[in-house]
């Protein structure tokens, strides 16, 4: 019985593949590498003694989740692939709602086509939109997207309630990360962003190795602790465990659940800098600058649902996160080209 990852070379499939095979899955690998690379499944062999099985594919053909479908008993499907880029989303709202639609819909036509009826999800915190008071519950109301990638994440859900709904016997687990950083200890496997950054982690290690010069801090006037934004730093080894125990759940129960995946800690831009500059002994010049259109005060989780139902909680600190995101960057400064 093997697990379907598909979007399985990205930043937390990658991960995620890892910690499945640590807890004794067989893995099978299914990405377009459109945002990743091939090298990620060397690397996740070195890791762990075992090489996944991967399919260069796209997952929105059918033609060809059938073959991976054909060729391997899938007991469950981890469904990462997608578009991820908040601003691009914005500009080319089209190609999100195309591609992440189309990948959802296929592998769910073709998982009911082979009686294959446990599907984890990669959603997002975004999903609360910026009128609920933190920490964000999951029965809280969700909607108000300020942006296209956000609004594909609510879509998939709808659309997953729904078949689930319809369905005798599929279960789904929707996971609602909040901001997965950090990188495998080993220093083989992390965030490999094309281009400028977006997020803050990369743009601090990149900027702490000198690819940019200064880190910008957007804003400095919201309403928290310090006037920076603050989130829900969680290190994505403890995603990818999370990952583990959801798939576990959904194979074992019926229904759909919304379950949160962050430490319920917040954390400041300026607290994060900090962090970073003690763990790794390293300066970050940074200069403050505007807001970010769309960036709320405040972001993170209640926890005791993932507690509860996955018997899973965050266990590393932010000083891990900092130490191995750096460890990361400096061991593939360009990351995983040569
Ligand atoms: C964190 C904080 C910024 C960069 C986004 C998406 C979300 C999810 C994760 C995933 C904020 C500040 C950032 C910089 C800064 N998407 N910042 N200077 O916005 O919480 O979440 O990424 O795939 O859906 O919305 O994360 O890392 O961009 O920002 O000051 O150069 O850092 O304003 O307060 P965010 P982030």
């Amino acid at each position: 019985m093997s697990i379907l990852l598909t979007g399985g070379a990205g930043f937390i499939g990658s991960h995620t593949a890892v910690e499945l095979i640590n807890a004794g899955y067989d893995v099978v690998i299914a990405d377009n590498l459109s945002n990743s690379n091939k090298k990620v499944i060397d690397r996740i062999e070195k890791i762990t003694g075992k090489r996944p099985k991967f399919y260069e594919i796209d997952v929105a053909i059918k033609e060809e989740l059938y073959k991976v479908f054909d060729e391997n008993n899938i007991e469950g499907a981890i469904h990462f692939a997608g578009f991820k880029c908040v601003p691009e989303s914005t500009k080319i709202p089209l190609k999100y709602y195309r591609n992440n639609l189309d990948t959802t819909l296929s592998l769910l036509e073709v998982m009911k086509e082979y009686n294959c009826n446990a599907i984890v999800f990669s959603s997002s915190a975004t999903v609360y939109g910026d009128k609920n008071p933190v920490p964000f519950k999951e029965d809280m109301p969700v909607g108000g997207a300020t942006n296209a990638y956000g609004s594909t994440k609510l879509m998939i859900e709808n659309i997953l309630t729904d078949v689930v709904k319809a369905s005798d016997g599929f279960s789904a687990v929707m996971l609602r990360y909040f901001n997965p950083i950090g990188a495998h200890p080993s220093g083989l496997i992390g965030e490999a962003p094309d281009g400028i950054p977006n997020n803050l982690m990369p743009y601090v290690t990149q900027t702490a190795i000198g690819v940019r010069d200064h880190l910008i801090i957007y804003g400095e006037d919201y309403n928290t602790h310090d006037g920076t934004g603050v989130r829900d730093y969680i290190h994505v080894v403890d995603l990818a465990r999370g990952h583990v125990a959801a798939i576990k759940y959904a194979t074992e129960h019926l229904g759909i659940e919304a379950i949160n995946l962050g430490t319920g800690n917040g954390n400041s831009v300026w607290d994060v800098v900090h962090a970073f500059e003690k763990a790794n002994n390293v300066k970050i010049p940074t200069a403050i600058g505007n807001r970010r259109p769309g960036d709320i005060d405040e972001c993170y989780a209640s926890v005791d649902k993932a507690a509860k139902l996955l018997n899973w909680h965050a266990e590393l600190t932010l000083e891990d996160m900092c130490k191995d995101s750096w460890n990361w960057q400096r061991n593939n400064p360009k990351g995983y080209e040569d």
